[in-house]
């Protein structure tokens, strides 16, 4: 019933001919009224999101010296961001692109070669039972799989590791699944703490769902040996468990694009061979690999069993995009596909993710010999790490005055982007957090 016409009952209800009702209570009745039927809307502010709060608080800081190792985006020698040469290139190429509206899907174009570029020789065999579309990115590809699965394959709770990228936790929330955390790390052995994750997967139900990062983990840097990945292979095979791989970080993490795939491919082949298997899929990002982070370009590949068709998926899949974003963006997904498409780009391309890679495994190393300098102690575990970002073991209160009194920005957990390290400021931050460990 319409607000007004509430007050209206009310009034002749409670204010019968002869009562003498003054204005502040007709107003305060109304002010309750009001407050009771939008009482949703009277929420407690949110946390703010704490990379992005910190990102302000780095533009705001007019400290000289001052040294952002907050954000998962690349930056170049000079501490600029970069343009790969092979996404000019293909800028160039497109630049009398349409603006049209994409289809549902995607185009059509770039999900065939994000979905070669992931699977490799495996596509030949991912025909009928593989759907894939293209998404918003790497978020978006994670919070479509989450919609779709909570709707379709129920899972009783979804086990996210510990840490992981924040948005796993809330992707996963929103989508009404019970979150797991299971144990990724060990800050004592500063490797991946297997007996605790085996242990924790254990409790796992038929078709609950399992999220794994496909390589150079957020926020750790630490990934799974060969050996590892294949215990978690075996678990998850036995007890009949759904894989979502986040593959955010193919190629940029070591600069081989088929060895950062190895995982979701040997997966996807341990599927291919089961008759029971309840599927997997992975989320794909375009972001960190092309240095595409405002274009949004990502897929979703969805594999089903031998025995079904992913005809049903797909469009269930579309159903989700349509209502929720309509269809995807076109610019950086045409980018990405005119880079994969030509031979001489995608060797570009290759050399580009070697640029990355390699500044970033050559800051590693200097970092590591400048902090034992400094402290005397080991630090290879920053070396042995993988991809953007090191998992420093600096406590909150160290990370506090490491902004306080060095203007040097990391997250509060200790995890730092090695690309925001160059040969200008890398003396400067290791005597920085040399200092602040000294005198702890
Ligand atoms: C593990 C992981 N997954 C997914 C993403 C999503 O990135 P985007 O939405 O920019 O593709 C990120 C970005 O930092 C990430 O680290």
């Amino acid at each position: 019933m319409p607000l007004h016409r509430i007050f209206i009952n009310l009034q002749s209800k409670y204010f019968s001919p002869g009562y003498r009702c003054n204005k502040v209570k007709q107003y305060s009745l109304l002010a309750t009224n009001t407050k009771m039927s939008a009482q949703y809307l009277d929420l407690a502010v949110a946390p703010a999101d704490t990379a992005f709060g910190l990102m302000a608080d780095f533009e705001a800081d007019s400290h000289p010296k001052k040294v952002s190792l907050i954000a998962g985006a690349y930056r170049n020698q000079n501490g600029d961001p970069w343009v790969l040469p092979s996404v000019k290139e293909a800028k160039k190429r497109i630049s009398d692109a349409t603006h049209e509206y994409l289809g549902i899907a995607g185009s059509p174009g770039f999900v065939k070669q994000a979905k070669e570029l992931v699977f490799g020789p495996l596509t030949a065999y991912l025909q009928e039972n593989a759907a894939s579309i293209q998404t918003v990115s790497g978020t978006g590809a994670n919070h479509v799989a989450a919609t779709f699965l909570a709707k379709h394959l129920r899972p009783s709770q979804v086990f996210i590791p510990s840490p992981t990228w924040i948005n796993h936790k809330s992707i996963w929330q929103m989508a009404g699944v019970p979150i797991v955390e299971y144990p990724y790390y060990s800050p004592s052995t500063k490797e991946v703490d297997m007996a605790g994750m085996l242990q924790s997967l254990e409790q796992a139900k038929l078709n609950d769902v399992v999220i794994l990062q496909a390589c150079a983990h957020n926020p750790t840097g630490v990934d799974f040996s060969k050996v590892q990945w294949e215990q978690v292979a075996e678990l998850v095979q036995r007890k009949k468990l759904f894989i979502v791989f986040d593959s955010a970080y193919q190629g940029f993490a070591t600069g081989d694009v088929d060895g950062d795939a190895w995982a979701v491919r040997y997966f996807t082949e341990a599927v291919l061979a089961s008759e029971s298997h309840p599927g997997l899929c992975v989320a794909q990002s375009f972001s960190k690999n092309f240095g595409l982070y405002g274009e949004r370009v990502g897929a979703l590949h969805l594999f089903v069993p031998r025995s079904l068709s992913a005809q049903g998926a797909r469009s269930e899949l579309m159903l989700i995009s349509r209502a929720e974003y309509s269809n995807p963006p076109r610019y950086g997904a045409s980018i990405v596909e005119t880079v994969l498409g030509d031979q001489d780009l995608r060797s570009q391309w290759k050399a580009d993710l070697d640029t990355m890679s390699s500044r970033i495994h050559h800051m590693r190393n200097l970092l590591r010999k400048k902090l034992e300098e400094e402290t005397q102690r080991d630090w290879s575990n920053v070396e042995k790490q993988i991809g953007m970002f090191s998992y420093t073991g600096l406590t909150a209160a160290q990370v506090s005055r490491l902004r306080e009194e060095y203007h040097v920005y990391l997250l509060p957990s200790g995890r730092m982007s090695v690309c925001g390290l160059n040969e200008s400021n890398i003396d400067y931050v290791a005597n920085a957090i040399g200092e602040v460990f000294r005198n702890a």
